[in-house]
């Protein structure tokens, strides 16, 4: 009997103390693996896994083809669905009048500036830089600041002084904050809508930009073409004084806008993309031009231009060379593009986003936000397609969406830069637009110095 409780004894000893080592061990691979999914739960491994193919299977409400329903209110007509999404926010100061008063009334370019309330400061800057509207006695232009409302009775009784001195400053009634962008944009593309279609072209611009009113003014000229023209200037301008070689012609005949296929809203066929622009032949070929932008290009900002490439269109237009000017009717969505990238899915990014409120694995192609030109008719499509787009908070990606939506792909140019380009003063000769001056004084310190050397 003794002998069996102490051999017992002996075991469970034995035993525990088994245990404990199996479960030391233990513990010590659960800390292991819950730390690698922890892990792996930060850097969004399990939202990736549940993410949806974009390619095969993107939709995003409404989920519909929306383009009847577009038309019928550009007709100012009942469209047969309701608009799933407006931003019905009220203008405080709605200045009316600003693009009137020209004689025959019709406007180049608007410059739509996305500025904030306290930014007193960077808008005067703007104002004697960039945006002066005398700027071309030839290009009648406009310049609009966009602001929200700001909580400071202080602050807001200081901008209803400058908007009574300049008359230049919307404001629309939604609190004025980083994620309420979205609003902040479809206020702007609503006033335009109200009182501003007498342009040709739209530009909407941060209040950190450095902008080139000179090479805007000469990318909507011909955006397929920049800046290779512009390096060209002299030989093209003075080919009109010259007899047509078809030496001239090398190299432009590839491009083509072609009006037929973007635009189709009769036929009301699904329209393949605002325009497309094939890699020229000759030796200046557009792709050359590109690659010289910059030096410090990083690998995870390299862009494919795909639309660029495209063999399969008919090739038609020898008249681009000598008609330097885009059709009334083209729908031109112009910035700096990424035809292909990813929603962030770390937590804590700034950009996160969750699975709920956007499932696929790719973003649709956009421009980002800090400057991109519009033509009209894209203005108007993209405006009234936005009633058909659930509200999405990052404003870049909303137009993305929509865009989508109305079928215009967005033309890509590596002018646009949308991170501060290293600033030399010859390294701006062809920047049409820089991130990166939240300083007034430096912008116009920069500003003037370019427009000194031409170039701005
Ligand atoms: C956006 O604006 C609306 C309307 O003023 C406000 O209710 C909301 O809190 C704002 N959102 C943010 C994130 O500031
Ligand atoms: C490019 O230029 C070189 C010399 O300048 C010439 O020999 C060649 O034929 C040109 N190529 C094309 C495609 O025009
Ligand atoms: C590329 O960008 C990443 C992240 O923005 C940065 O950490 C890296 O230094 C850059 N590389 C070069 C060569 O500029
Ligand atoms: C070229 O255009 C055709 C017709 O629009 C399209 O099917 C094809 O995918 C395009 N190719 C590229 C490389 O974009």
């Amino acid at each position: 009997m003794c002998c069996y409780f102490f051999e017992y004894y002996l075991f469970r000893l034995y035993f525990q103390r088994c245990r404990r080592t199996i479960s030391k061990i233990k513990l010590g691979y659960m800390l292991i693996f819950f730390s690698m999914i922890g892990l792996l739960e930060f850097f969004g491994a399990f939202v990736h896994i549940f993410e949806i193919t974009y390619d095969e299977n993107f939709v995003y409400p409404y989920e519909g083809n929306v383009h009847e329903f577009v038309n019928a209110l550009r007709r100012n007509e009942k469209p047969e669905v309701k608009p799933i999404n407006e931003y019905a926010y009220d203008f405080i100061l709605k200045q009316p009048q600003k693009c009137k008063g020209d004689a025959d009334n019709t406007l180049r370019l608007v410059y739509i500036v996305k500025s904030a309330v306290e930014n007193f400061d960077r808008r005067t800057a703007i104002r004697n830089s960039w945006g002066i509207e005398k700027r071309f006695f030839d290009v009648p232009a406009r310049t609009v600041f966009v602001v929200g409302t700001h909580p400071d009775d202080k602050v807001e009784a200081k901008l209803k002084q400058e908007a009574g001195i300049h008359k230049d400053i919307v404001q629309a009634d939604f609190i004025d904050s980083y994620y309420n962008n979205t609003i902040k944009t479809m206020m702007s593309f609503k006033w335009l809508v109200k009182y501003c279609t007498n342009s040709k072209f739209y530009m909407f611009v941060d209040d950190d930009m450095y902008v080139s009113a000179k090479n805007v003014v000469t990318f909507i000229r011909n955006p397929a073409n920049y800046p290779f023209l512009l390096m060209e200037s002299r030989k093209v301008y003075g080919a009109q004084k010259r007899e047509i070689k078809q030496s001239d012609l090398m190299g432009y005949n590839e491009v083509n806008f072609n009006k037929n296929i973007i635009y189709d809203r009769k036929t009301k066929t699904p329209t393949p993309p605002g325009f497309i622009v094939r890699e020229s032949t000759g030796n200046n070929s557009q792709k050359n031009v590109y690659k010289k932008s910059d030096g410090k290009s990083n690998e995870s900002l390299t862009i494919k231009n795909e639309y660029s490439l495209n063999t399969s269109m008919p090739i038609r237009v020898k008249r681009q060379l000598f008609d330097l000017e885009l059709p009334d009717d083209i729908r031109l969505f112009a910035g700096f593009v990424f035809m292909r990238s990813s929603p962030h899915r770390h937590k804590f990014s700034k950009w996160y986003v969750t699975l709920k409120e956007y499932p696929y694995h790719l973003w649709p192609p956009y421009v980002t936000a800090g400057a991109y030109i519009l033509s009209k008719e894209a203005l108007l499509d993209l405006y009234y397609t936005s009633f058909y787009t659930k509200h999405f908070r990052f404003d870049d990606i909303f137009l993305g969406l929509v865009a989508k939506k109305a079928d215009i792909v967005p033309f890509h140019c590596e002018e646009f830069h949308f991170y501060k380009k290293a600033y030399t003063k010859y390294s701006y000769k062809y920047v049409i637009t820089s991130h990166g001056y939240d300083d007034p004084g430096e912008l116009l310190q920069i500003w003037n110095e370019q427009k000194a050397l031409g170039n701005a």
